[in-house]
């Protein structure tokens, strides 16, 4: 396999769940949401927006709301993931982006088809960029499965979100207290035709 550093850099990279409370420099923070303008997009719509939140007492408010959505929210499938986060949330001491000291939330235009799939591209450049800058990073989906959660959208309406636009994919940003383990890589998942 041929190595050079953007392959080490997209091995080593790794989902972090546990953040020092230290926040990151502002020159890192630009750098996350200029790479992220940079990812591809549907027909070069670029209709995204990217809204990072540093202000704990706003993230705080947001995890309440989180919290408050999942106690009435029915998840519309068996999805493992959604179903655990919902039963977490019922603890108080539930935090959804790990209280990393940055979040970055990407929203994008209504009933674009392409608007999960540029976002979350926009996301990997973030997560690898944080990498390369010694962050850790974190996806989260708990925004976008409440998108339609009426308070916590008014809220997200007041930070600038736009009241239509669908939330897709948030990144948590910050230093990791420590490297997390790679998680095993599924056999049986390439073909090669020739
Ligand atoms: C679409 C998507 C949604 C995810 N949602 C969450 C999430 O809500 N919370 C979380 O802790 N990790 C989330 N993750 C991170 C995955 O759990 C992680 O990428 C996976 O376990 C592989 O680990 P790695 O990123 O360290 O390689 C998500 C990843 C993706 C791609």
């Amino acid at each position: 396999m041929i190595t050079n550093p953007i392959v080490e850099n997209i091995l080593a990279r790794r989902s972090t769940r546990l953040f020092q409370e230290q926040q990151i420099e502002e020159e890192q923070l630009e750098t996350l949401l200029e790479v992220a303008r940079w990812a591809p997009s549907g027909g070069n719509n670029q209709t995204w927006l990217f809204t990072a939140v540093q202000n704990k007492d706003i993230l705080l408010k947001i995890n309440e709301l989180v919290r408050e959505g999942f106690r009435h929210w029915i998840p519309d499938d068996d999805y493992p993931g959604k179903l655990g986060a919902k039963a977490s949330s019922a603890k108080e001491n539930y935090n959804f982006y790990y209280h990393a000291p940055t979040v970055i939330i990407a929203s994008n235009r209504p009933n674009y088809e392409n608007a999960m799939a540029d976002c979350s591209l926009a996301l990997e450049n973030i997560f690898l960029t944080a990498h390369s800058m010694g962050l850790g990073s974190c996806y989260l989906n708990q925004l976008h499965w409440l998108r339609n959660d009426e308070k916590l959208r008014e809220y997200l309406f007041e930070l600038g979100i736009p009241r239509e636009n669908t939330i897709c994919s948030t990144a948590a940003i910050g230093y990791a207290v420590r490297e997390s383990k790679p998680p095993v890589r599924k056999e049986g998942t390439i073909q090669i035709i020739k």
